[in-house]
């Protein structure tokens, strides 16, 4: 019995790159479809972005520390530590005027995390950060070795685990105890930190007997087109969000969110 799982995260108001990520993933012709957060904040149409996912309930949602600034206010509960950080909480109060009360109340609702058994004693578990945080006081970057990553997550043993936030994907070994658990990063699709601007997805697919596939995959998408949309768009400093999405780096390498 097998059962594959397509994921992907940070679409982050993007609709185009998410268009071209949700071709390619029907493609695959997955049982499954798991979207791992941030679905809005840092682009020009999240009030698109959160219609589509509310009028197709067939795909399982998990929140992002993003999408929780927005209906969760941020920026009435925290100082901004830099300039950065103010023009960003800035731009989320713009997003949630662009949201109605039903999609904010709806996002807000989506779980933290969720768990799938495909076969009994095999788990398979998603979130947006780390198990234990959402990804505002601890994360999964890229310049951590697997065996620190290991630390971090001793005490979660699941075959496989799935996550987003960092914009980076990759599939990760990760040791627990006599076992070798799977560790896949599915982000992103709305703009990378990793120096590849291609959109990506994941796909996890358990064959039986106790066996998984992971891979993540890339998507070919017109990042100059959605790039300049955000550049024209209602956010203020589109031009850095632009830059992202042409180049794949974050905008402000002496401010690396992780
Ligand atoms: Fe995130």
């Amino acid at each position: 019995m097998s059962f594959k799982y397509c994921l992907y995260s940070d679409i982050h108001g993007q609709v185009a790159l998410l268009d071209a990520v949700e071709e390619r993933v029907a493609a695959e012709n997955p049982d499954k479809v798991i979207v791992i957060g941030d679905l809005v904040g840092l682009g020009p149409n999240p009030e698109v972005i959160v219609q589509r996912m509310m009028d197709r309930p067939e795909i399982d949602i998990v929140v992002g520390n993003v999408d929780l600034w927005v209906t969760r206010k941020v920026w009435e509960t925290t100082k901004p530590k830099s300039p950065h950080q103010e023009w960003m909480f800035r731009m989320m109060e713009q997003t949630r005027e662009r949201l109605n009360d039903e999609q904010l109340e709806w996002l807000d609702k989506r779980p933290f995390s969720m768990t799938y058994t495909p076969d009994m004693g095999h788990d398979f578990h998603v979130f947006h950060g780390t198990p234990y945080d959402i990804g505002d006081s601890d994360a999964f970057p890229f310049r951590l070795t697997d065996d620190e990553i290991a630390e971090k997550l001793i005490d979660y043993n699941y075959d496989v685990m799935a996550h987003g936030h960092i914009h980076g994907p990759s599939v990760r070994n990760i040791k627990n105890g006599d076992k070798v658990n799977q560790l896949v990063c599915a982000a992103a699709v709305g703009m990378s930190w990793d120096g590849d601007p291609r959109p990506s997805y994941a796909v996890v697919e358990y064959m039986g007997d106790g066996k998984w596939d992971c891979r993540v995959e890339r998507v070919e998408a017109d990042n100059e087109a959605q790039a300049k949309l955000n550049e024209e768009s209602w956010i203020e400093h589109g031009e850095r969000i632009a830059g992202m999405i042409r180049s794949g780096t974050f905008w402000n390498p002496d401010h690396m969110p992780h």
